[in-house]
């Protein structure tokens, strides 16, 4: 048994398709839907989203991710003995998208499955996969956020349909004997489930409720930006570092005011804070992973260096990982 895990590779992938703001509005502009490129950047740093074509599922998108990651581990499918999958746009009911991965990747007796906690999923995954590391029940761990959020929206709601789109990312997490992760931080406050929910589910064969993403944006606005300094500080607090110890903070990327205020509040300079909201939108458990594997690939984050991931999202749930790469 190893006393911590760590981060040994990172991957992402983006469907084909990549959408500008003008694109988006001109295709909503012919159901009678007005915005702009002016008010999605000034209100969400936005400019790009990418969705996936109908036949493609959360599952392909993550398997691309998990590939790439394992290859930057160096680690074969065989290798892996967890497969945690943070999504909450699963190819099914059940099983779990985790499971379609595992197939897929040939990872066959892994244990495998889903995390759901909307946008802050990735972080809640990385925490399980982290503590089940240091317990001994798995040693080499593959964590994932997918997501093809773009089914879950309301294409006549310009609110909230201009924020969000698809996408995966995913680290490989291995036992170690020098520090990786060192505290985490996870919360929910099931209060607010009403402020950012898809309130359908499925029933005798039908569809029930109304399964579209319905969002408080102002609630959600207030909510985030307290919450997250919370969770930061406490995770900060847990390792016995200051904010100032921080090399990168990577926060879920939901829309740049939010980043802006976490940063502010953390006194970090915004160029300590990875920024990739521009060209993916919101693409919810997926965009920690998405931001991370950026990052790492361009050379901007480097081995050793100390990252605070935070995230936050429908449930209400929040929370943060501090981790050396
Ligand atoms: N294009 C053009 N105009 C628009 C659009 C649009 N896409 N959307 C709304 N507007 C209009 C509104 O109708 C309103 O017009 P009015 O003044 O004539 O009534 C005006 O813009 C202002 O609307 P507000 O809702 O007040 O805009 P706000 O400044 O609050 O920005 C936003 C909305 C971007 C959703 C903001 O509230 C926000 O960022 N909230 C955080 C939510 C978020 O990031 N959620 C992501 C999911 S949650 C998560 O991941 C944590």
């Amino acid at each position: 048994m190893s006393p911590y895990s760590r981060i040994t590779g990172t991957g992402s992938f983006l469907p084909e398709r990549r959408l500008t703001n003008a694109d988006l509005a001109a295709e909503l502009a012919a159901s009678g839907v007005v915005t702009s490129d002016d008010w999605i950047v000034e209100r969400t740093g936005i400019r790009a989203r990418h969705f996936a074509a109908p036949s493609v599922c959360s599952s392909d998108l993550g398997f691309e991710a998990a590939r790439k990651a394992l290859q930057a581990a160096n680690l074969q499918a065989q290798d892996i003995d967890l497969i945690i999958v943070a999504t909450s746009t699963p190819d099914m009911v059940f099983p779990s998208t985790a499971c379609i991965v595992q197939n897929r990747l040939g990872a066959h007796g892994s244990a495998a499955f889903d995390v759901q906690a909307v946008c802050s999923g990735f972080i809640y995954a990385l925490t399980v996969a982290d503590a089940m590391i240091k317990t001994g029940a798995a040693s080499k761990a593959l964590v994932i956020g997918a997501e093809v959020f773009s089914r879950l929206l309301d294409f006549k709601d310009r609110t909230t349909c201009v924020l969000f789109g698809d996408g995966a990312g995913a680290v490989v997490l291995e036992a170690s004997d020098t520090p990786g992760i060192l505290a985490s931080d996870l919360h929910a406050d099931g209060k607010h489930v009403g402020i950012l929910c898809v309130p359908g589910h499925v029933s005798g064969g039908k569809v029930l409720g109304d399964p579209v993403l319905k969002m408080d944006g102002k609630a959600v606005f207030k909510l985030a930006v307290g919450v997250l300094d919370e969770a930061a500080r406490a995770t900060l607090a847990k390792a016995g570092k200051v904010a100032a110890d921080i090399d990168w903070l990577v926060p879920h990327q939901a829309n740049i005011r939010i980043m802006h205020s976490a940063a502010k509040k953390l006194k970090l300079p915004m160029d300590k804070v990875v920024v990739t909201v521009d060209q993916h939108g919101n693409t919810s458990a997926a965009s920690i992973p998405l931001a991370l594997d950026g990052a790492v690939r361009s050379g901007k984050i480097k081995p050793g260096q100390l990252l605070m991931l935070e995230g936050v999202g429908g449930g209400f749930t929040w929370g943060a990982v501090l981790l050396h790469l």
